[in-house]
């Protein structure tokens, strides 16, 4: 079996040969009527929309374009967001779960328009999305939601067997889905926008707002760019006011593979609804077809070791298509709202110039490109037959409560839990490339010896709201079980919603850290391999 040279570093399929257009950070105070924060595929979208229909529009983005989920997804354009039909027609009703099927295929249907309209060569490729079962509970739950397709009108069907090399007990298909290259799409969106006259900042990461006559957004490096409207698209809201969105999501990780299989590619996009859940879809790469293989989801930050995820998607691409080579493996992010539908519309209930996009689960293609035609139309103080669904103030509290409760324990659990664990680790133990949680002078740390046999030690208390951070081993970050805020071994803010840094520890003979802790320490640190 061949390796890629990339396989063992985290990184996207789909950033291999692709370069974006670069852009300069912010760098003085500016104006502008609507300033979209986040650079992935809402951000962009909805830049490009609201140029399109006349506004002056700058986008920022914290880190560079396309660099986050949107950057990580596996791409498919569905309205088959799993079990998701019967459910909503219980909790919300036959209207609204149709609304809903309807809103994901104008998306689909608005992201075809415009690949059609500027020739978009992002290897589109329409076909049929499929949940599948291996237990019978799960073929009954599927019954379930092919009762809903037929009377929402979902063009769909139910199949006895996969076309692959896995048992089914059930499989139910949704017609005329899609599959794509993100980043080849969100490219020619980005050079529109220009073209359009809209205005790119990249590494300009937004702090705060201030709600004024006009808005104000404060930039980590000290400057202000004034609006009249914010749009907020920046996976994990930037800024709350006072929305309450960190108490309202919870943010799971989940794993990709790209491999080349030795068997052929099943044509169509699959999903299983039975543990442990696995997504499959054929993507091309240097001219060839091949498989991604998804899966592994759990919390952020509770998750066991996390290569043990990339060994468990491995061995069921082995046993199910073979492998011909290792290419690619990464990881992605999502939050999910407590009743599973994406908060997007105004912040807070009657702000009309602060809205908000997030919370799309696992499907950010078709809610992210949903949420960029639903806010331009709030902006352009245009209505929308879909605003009521997605808007975050409605209040469907069953199931909403139950989960707003749960999810809060859940926080509150992680809070305590994390403070009292009892750590007897020490980082002398620590090889390099490792990390780990730490007793350091008798308090929880986090420690990580780098490449060169230099180690860094943090305190593992989340800026965000308290929380302690655990060691990521995949990906080499500290993530965070409450709302999912991620930080480099170095402390740095990989994702929000934390905007600073942990805390470094001061290491006595290492000058890059801060001031020196006043005793030996060696015998913490250890002999450095
Ligand atoms: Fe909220 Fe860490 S992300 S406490």
């Amino acid at each position: 079996m061949e390796q890629h040279e990339k396989w063992t570093q985290p990184e996207p399929l789909w950033r291999e040969n692709m370069s974006l257009p670069s852009f300069e950070a912010l760098k003085e105070d500016t104006t502008t009527e609507v300033a979209v924060v986040g650079g992935g595929i809402t951000g962009i979208t909805t830049a490009y929309l609201l140029a399109k229909a006349g506004k002056k529009v700058t986008l920022i983005e914290a880190d560079e374009l396309v660099n986050g989920t949107s950057g990580h997804t596996s791409a498919k354009v569905t309205a088959q967001h799993g079990l998701i039909y019967h459910e909503l027609m219980k909790h919300f009703g036959e209207e609204e779960a149709s609304l809903y099927y309807q809103a994901q295929m104008s998306a689909l249907q608005s992201m075809e328009e415009w690949i059609d309209k500027y020739q978009i060569d992002c290897n589109w490729v329409k076909e049929d999305a499929y949940l599948f079962a291996t237990t019978k509970r799960g073929a009954h739950k599927l019954e379930n939601e092919y009762e809903a397709y037929q009377r929402l009108g979902i063009p769909g069907g139910t199949i006895d067997a996969l076309p692959f090399d896995m048992e089914a007990t059930k499989a139910l298909s949704m017609k005329n889905q899609a599959r794509f290259h993100p980043i080849k799409y969100l490219a020619a969106l980005i050079e529109e926008f220009v073209h359009l006259g809209g205005e790119i900042f990249e590494h300009t990461k937004a702090t705060d707002v201030k709600e004024k006559d006009r808005i104000e957004i404060q930039t980590g490096d000290g400057h202000t760019l004034a609006c009249e409207k914010l749009v907020s698209c920046s996976h994990f809201p930037f800024y709350d006011g006072k929305g309450l969105y960190f108490s309202r999501m919870y943010a799971e990780r989940s794993y990709l593979l790209a491999i080349e299989p030795e068997k052929e590619v099943p044509e169509g996009m699959y999903l299983s609804i039975d543990e442990p859940k696995r997504s499959i879809r054929t993507a091309e790469y240097n001219g060839k077809p091949v498989l991604l293989i998804g899966g592994e989801s759990h919390k952020t930050g509770q998750g066991v070791d996390t290569s043990f995820h990339y060994n468990a998607l491995e061995e069921f691409a082995a046993q199910t298509f073979g492998i011909k080579e290792k290419l690619f493996q990464w990881s992605a992010q999502d939050l999910t709202t407590l009743d599973k539908v994406p908060y997007i519309g105004p912040i807070t209930r009657n702000n009309d110039r602060v809205f908000i996009a997030t919370g799309f689960r696992k499907w950010g293609m078709t809610n992210g490109t949903l949420a960029a035609k639903l806010i331009c139309d709030y902006v352009l103080g245009e209505e929308s037959l879909f605003h009521d669904l997605f808007k975050p103030t409605r209040f469907k509290s069953d199931p909403s409560m139950k989960q707003f409760l749960s999810q809060n324990f859940d926080v509150a659990v992680h809070l305590v839990e994390g403070k009292l664990e009892l750590v007897a680790d020490r980082p002398n133990s620590l090889k390099n490339g490792e990390g780990m949680v730490v007793q350091w002078r008798g308090e929880r740390a986090g420690a990580y010896r780098d490449d060169d046999g230099k180690l860094h030690v943090l305190d593992t208390t989340c800026t965000h709201m308290g929380c302690e951070v655990e060691w990521n081993s995949g990906e080499h970050t500290w993530d965070c079980p409450c709302h999912g805020s991620r930080f480099s071994y170095d402390g740095a803010v990989v994702e929000g919603p934390a905007d600073k840094p942990l805390m470094k520890i001061a290491l006595e003979g290492q000058p890059d850290n801060h001031a020196p802790l006043g005793e030996s320490n060696e015998e913490e640190l250890g002999e450095q391999p």
